[in-house]
């Protein structure tokens, strides 16, 4: 699959899950490319239908997208609970366990996903995978201290590598933490992993999302389909 069938299945994907979003809902917006996407369509809905509906963003980069569009954005404190939440993925397999944060946005991602009665997630077809783990698994560390963490990975095997910017830098998340992803190629045991890595020291958050969402629309040659 090159990149502009890509582009189509994630558009495609993005255009149906941006259907759910009904008038008078506090929606949860994602990240990334698949979601902006989603965000193009909800904009179109709110301009041409007039749909109503409050928006809490996973990234700086998503609350910007959707205000240029004049979609409602508040803070996460400012609501009870998300209704829906739309969101992207790396990777995810039959039972609904996947990989997230390969825009660096998973922390934000996970408590918005938490606090969110209804979870989605869009796909094109070459993210649906027997076992997840061939895509780095993203680790939001805290800066103090993170080469330990490291080193702690690299004896554990999981064969860490700390992401970079363009210029040398590390990465950034919008809590200014650093990004180390594990190259793992296959994980066969999540849960255990999602354990060790939460319990190390210096570590905020993981991109193992477990069995967390309820739907996901995966963008394919012959149409959006829907698992459940
Ligand atoms: C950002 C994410 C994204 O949802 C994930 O990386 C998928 O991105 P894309 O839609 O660009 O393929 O988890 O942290």
């Amino acid at each position: 699959m090159d990149k502009a069938q890509q582009d189509a299945m994630k558009k495609e994907a993005g255009i149906a899950a941006a259907q759910l979003v009904k008038d008078g809902m506090v929606a949860g917006l994602g990240t990334g490319s698949t979601v902006k996407f989603l965000v193009d369509e909800l904009g179109r809905r709110v301009k041409e239908e007039g749909l109503e509906f409050t928006g809490v963003t996973t990234s700086r980069r998503t609350q910007e997208q959707a205000e240029g569009y004049g979609i409602k954005i508040v803070d996460i404190d400012d609501v009870d609970r998300i209704d829906l939440t739309i969101d992207g993925a790396d990777e995810v397999d039959a039972n609904f366990n996947g990989i997230k944060g390969g825009g660096a946005a998973l922390l934000w991602e996970k408590i918005v996903a938490v606090n969110s009665d209804k979870i989605v997630w869009i796909v094109d077809s070459s993210k649906v995978v027997d076992v997840i783990g061939k895509f780095p698994l993203p680790v939001e560390v805290i800066p103090f201290g993170w080469s330990h963490v490291f080193k702690r990975f690299e004896e554990r095997g999981y064969k860490p590598v700390l992401r970079l910017e363009a210029d040398g830098e590390p990465v950034r998340t919008d809590e200014r933490n650093y990004v180390i992803d594990l190259h793992l190629e296959r994980i066969d045991n999540p849960q255990e992993l999602a354990e060790d890595l939460i319990n190390t020291v210096g570590v905020v958050e993981h991109g193992l999302f477990l069995n967390m969402v309820n739907e996901v629309i995966v963008g394919d040659p012959e149409g959006p389909r829907v698992l459940v």
